[in-house]
């Protein structure tokens, strides 16, 4: 007998139903008849329920928020939500690990992603960067292996630190990550306590079509804290999940200030650091952090499917007057995350609500797995009557048609132009690992050598021999220190 509610339990046609926790069956033992479309109903829609975990990021908390501007930014950016001291912008942030599924540990030891959706009068800007300001690689064709090398075995679907280090001893541009990835920091204590960047060069542009390279940074208010690994061992898988939630919830709202290095163009022609070699920092001594604004977390989701499974960030999601750069990992990014986009949710990924513009919007797409959905719903009914073509006559009558003042500069292209592979292999990839080596303490000094040495040694003896020419070209004293711990672990 079921209890009387106001709320009449429904199929999904809306129709109230009577019974919903016996089937129907032909006499009391059975078996179930044909007629039992309420149960069919349930379990087909059930067995649908998973959406495809993304290929990387699968595991990650997400909340929405507030950006606020403090400086007034006019002079660098058309950005309409960089006008003007005190502006205020809505935000959706997810934070992830990259390397394991969907209900992996919170506690690896891996970079965090941190992917902002800012939702601007002129549209979405997404800036998907990690808790690092460097990256593993410099080109984005070498992305699959490397993740394939620090995914789980294939054989045994277990972590497996030798094959990590074998991608590795191919691809010294790697150096740096590693040494902040083996680090006191590879372990974040929460998701509150960690720094946003976006890693890449990207730009801004004004309205005299001027361009500058520009690199974001979000520096935590609540300060840095990591965990050790034996720390980290004793958390509960879903700590950081659960810390971010409670934190909302109690008022305790997670803030970063937010700051940008600026490089001009004529600049970038000069300087002596590649500026669109993702594997590289600008030091801060040649571009000072410039504090632009501050970003409050104080929303929780109401649903963590419906708005942090289906986010979807996109390098691509630009506005006018911020800009990609000619990194070629970016590049690569701006192909890779619609289309995992339309495999992972559909191909209007962006009419549910929390991926939707908050600005109205007009395009000439339509149709689609999933289109028009009611504008309660973040859409507007697959744009109804409106005309489906462009060009038309109908401009004049409302019809969207471009707007050729948000037009962003041309780029030139820099250096020698030959179309073809360039090999940077042997660029330099140890000096700047070397400068954050140096910078270290004694402790952490300690603490990142012994971290690698507990994997290396688990690699082949070549590999060993390759990483450690590496650490020594990046400081002696990195590879004597890794050698010695390696030593102890034999
Ligand atoms: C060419 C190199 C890269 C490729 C091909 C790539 C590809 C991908 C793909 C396919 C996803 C899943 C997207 C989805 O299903 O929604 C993803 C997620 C993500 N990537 Fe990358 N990635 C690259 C490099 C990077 C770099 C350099 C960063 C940071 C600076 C980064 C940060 C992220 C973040 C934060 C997410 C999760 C976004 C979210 O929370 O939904 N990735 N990446």
């Amino acid at each position: 007998m079921s209890k009387s509610s106001k709320c009449p339990l429904t199929s999904a046609n809306g129709a109230p139903v009577a019974e919903d926790q016996n089937s129907i069956t032909a006499g009391e033992r059975g078996p179930v008849t044909f007629d039992n479309w309420r149960m069919f109903e349930k379990l087909a829609h059930f067995n649908r329920e998973r959406i495809p975990e993304r290929v990387v990021h699968a595991r990650g908390s997400g909340a929405y928020g507030t950006f606020t501007l403090t400086r007034d930014l006019s002079k660098y950016t058309i950005a309409k939500f960089l006008q003007g001291k005190g502006k205020k912008t809505e935000v959706f942030l997810r934070f992830s690990t990259v390397g394991g599924g969907q209900d992996s540990s919170d506690y690896a030891r891996d970079p965090r992603g941190f992917a902002v959706k800012f939702y601007t009068e002129e549209g979405n800007w997404d800036m998907v960067g990690n808790n690092t300001p460097v990256f593993f690689l410099r080109d984005g064709i070498k992305f699959p292996d490397f993740i394939h090398s620090q995914k789980k075995d294939p054989a045994t679907n277990l972590p497996n630190p030798a094959r990590a280090y074998e991608f590795w001893a191919n691809n010294p541009a790697s150096l740096h990550q590693i040494t902040i990835l083996m680090s006191d920091r590879g372990i974040p204590a929460s998701y509150r306590h960690l720094h946003g960047f976006s890693s890449h060069t990207l730009s801004f542009w004004n309205k005299k079509g001027e361009r500058y390279w520009v690199k974001w940074h979000f520096k935590t208010n609540q300060g840095i804290r990591n965990l050790t690994n034996e720390e980290a061992a004793k958390m509960p898988a879903f700590g950081a999940q659960k810390d971010l939630v409670d934190a909302i919830n109690r008022g305790d709202y997670p803030s970063w200030t937010v700051k940008v290095q600026i490089m001009t163009e004529e600049e970038a022609k000069t300087y002596r650091i590649n500026p669109f070699d993702l594997t590289k920092v600008w030091p801060y001594a040649d571009y000072p952090l410039i504090e632009i604004g501050q970003l409050e977390l104080n929303r929780n989701v109401d649903n963590y499917f419906a708005e942090t499974e289906q986010a979807a960030f996109s390098p691509g999601n630009l506005v006018p007057g911020i800009g990609a750069s000619p990194d070629k990992m970016l590049q690569a990014r701006l192909l890779a995350y619609p289309d995992a986009h339309r495999y992972r949710v559909g191909v209007n990924v962006n009419q549910l609500p929390v991926n939707s513009p908050r600005c109205p919007f007009h395009h000439y797409q339509r149709d689609g797995a999933m289109a028009g959905m009611p504008p309660a719903f973040g859409s507007d009914n697959n744009q109804g009557g409106g005309v489906n073509f462009y060009p038309n006559d109908q401009v004049a009558k409302g019809a969207p048609a471009p707007v050729a003042e948000v037009a962003e500069p041309p780029m030139p292209i820099l250096g020698e132009a030959w179309v073809k592979a360039y090999d940077t292999h042997d660029e330099d990839n140890f000096s700047q690992a070397g400068d954050l080596y140096r910078v270290m303490s004694d402790d952490q000094k300690n603490q990142l050598t012994q971290n690698i040495a507990g994997g290396l040694v688990q690699a082949t003896k070549s590999v060993q021999e390759r990483m450690l020419g590496y650490f020594a070209e990046a400081d002696a004293d990195y590879a004597m220190r890794i050698k010695k711990a390696m030593a102890a672990l034999k």
